[in-house]
């Protein structure tokens, strides 16, 4: 058989899985802290949520979605983010009419998007992301950014750099907008097709593109800086309050524009600065939406959110060589050692493992020494022998693996004798 993985896909391996148990539970945990709760969705949704939602000029939806038209002839996409999706759902299931708002939910689960693979970008990925909806306090978009920041801080991360910027509102956005267009019109020849379709539909993308990066227009470009409304500075100002107040340090960038359109307001990025951590720097990315959920049917609610990929994460960690604790060592191997021996082992090592030990054995019929090899590749902390005279003795041979010693356990005390041993490892 020659079939090979889909390009931009990975097997994550069972070597590596546990690192991906290790980060995902420490996101869980601290969102519990920050009071976020788990949101599922589907990983398929109609593709006009994303046309409308991240917005049709962007590069997701021209270049990146997988759609494909289902048996019922509906045109679905493979979710290439969570926003869209949660602000649906929380139309959907008016969550506008929770007594606790603002409502705060996060997420985690493959995204889809038709990228050119490299380090730290795939055609699937996984992404933690989470969202606050109901509120235009500039102290929760302090809280989102500060959430995130906690996650890469917890992972041990020290390599780190926060940039902000104000997208302003809608006023400031439709000034900003204005100057976009006088200022790279008259020579809009100069620029890449994709940028001569942007002018007129979504000026601001212009300043992200990659391929016109060194033209001299986009350095001398108006800044969003200086088109923000009294009401807009006074904002973001605020916000900068907030993460001063609570030592996170921030570098703000007047042209991080993100490339998604739900955004206004508060946008952020965090970079990895760690040497070898690769071309891509952008660790995660997020901010405030506050015309999405009216955008899709539902009230004027104000929203903020940010996303990451584990990927990426993981790639910081091992660019800044981060150990990971061993979360897949065995309690105990059992070795037997004749036909009888092997009876008893079998029953001992399912009655272990209900008392949530965990136990393993030979299945391969192997002789004593290659049994007990076993125990040490798997890094077993114990290992319990029988043979006939252990069985004539109703007893183990209990071995602590890290210190050697061993000891004759009779099977009535031997749950309680391996717990002693394994729950002092
Ligand atoms: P985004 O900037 O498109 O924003 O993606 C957020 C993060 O997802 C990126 O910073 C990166 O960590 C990860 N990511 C994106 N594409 C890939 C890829 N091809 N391979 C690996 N990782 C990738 C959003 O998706 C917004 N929904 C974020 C948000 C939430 N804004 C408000 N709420």
């Amino acid at each position: 058989m020659d079939i090979k993985l889909p390009r931009g896909t990975q097997d994550i391996l069972p070597s590596d899985t546990a690192k991906w148990q290790v980060v995902e539970e420490l996101i869980r945990e601290q969102c519990r802290m920050y009071h976020y709760k788990e949101i599922r969705t589907p990983v398929f949704e109609h593709t006009e949520l994303f046309t409308r939602g991240v917005g049709d000029t962007t590069d997701i939806v021209q270049k990146e979605m997988y759609t494909f038209q289902d048996r019922g002839n509906r045109s679905l996409t493979l979710r290439p983010e969570g926003t869209a999706s949660v602000v649906r759902s929380f139309v959907e299931h008016k969550m506008f009419g929770y007594p606790d708002q603002p409502v705060k939910l996060y997420y985690m689960g493959p995204m889809f998007r038709y990228e050119r693979q490299q380090a730290g970008r795939y055609r699937q990925f996984v992404q933690f992301g989470m969202e606050a909806i109901g509120s235009s306090d500039p102290a929760i978009d302090a809280e989102v950014i500060s959430l995130a920041m906690s996650i890469y801080k917890r992972a041990g991360l020290k390599s780190l750099k926060l940039v902000i910027n104000s997208l302003g509102d809608t006023e400031s956005r439709i000034a900003h907008r204005e100057a976009l267009v006088n200022h790279f019109e008259p020579h809009i020849e100069e620029f890449c097709s994709d940028c001569q379709n942007r002018l007129q539909k979504n000026p601001l993308r212009i300043l992200d593109c990659k391929i016109d990066r060194n033209n001299p227009l986009m350095e001398t470009a108006p800044s969003l800086t200086d088109y923000l409304n009294e009401e807009s500075a006074a904002y973001f100002a605020k916000v900068k309050e907030y993460l001063t107040m609570l030592n996170i340090d921030f570098e703000v960038d007047p042209n991080l524009v993100r490339g998604l359109d739900y955004y206004n307001h508060t946008a952020f990025e965090i970079m990895s600065t760690a040497e070898g951590f690769g071309a891509i720097t952008t660790l995660a990315g997020g901010g405030r939406y506050n015309g999405l959920v009216a955008e899709l049917g539902g009230p004027d609610s104000p929203g903020i959110g940010y996303a990451m990929s584990i990927e990426r994460l993981l790639l910081a960690m091992e660019a800044e060589k981060i150990e990971f604790p061993d979360t897949t060592s065995l309690d105990v191997y059992l070795v037997a050692m004749g036909e009888e021996a092997k009876k008893k082992v079998t029953e001992l090592t399912f009655e272990l493992r209900k008392h949530k030990i965990s136990a393993d054995m030979d299945y391969l019929e192997r002789k004593v020494k290659a049994q007990m090899k076993s125990a040490d590749r798997l890094k077993a902390k114990a290992v319990i022998v029988i043979g006939e005279d252990e069985l004539e003795k109703q007893s183990v041979m209990l071995k602590d693996l890290s210190t050697g010693t061993q000891q004759l356990v009779p099977f009535t005390s031997l749950i309680d004798e391996v717990k002693k041993l394994t729950e002092a490892k």
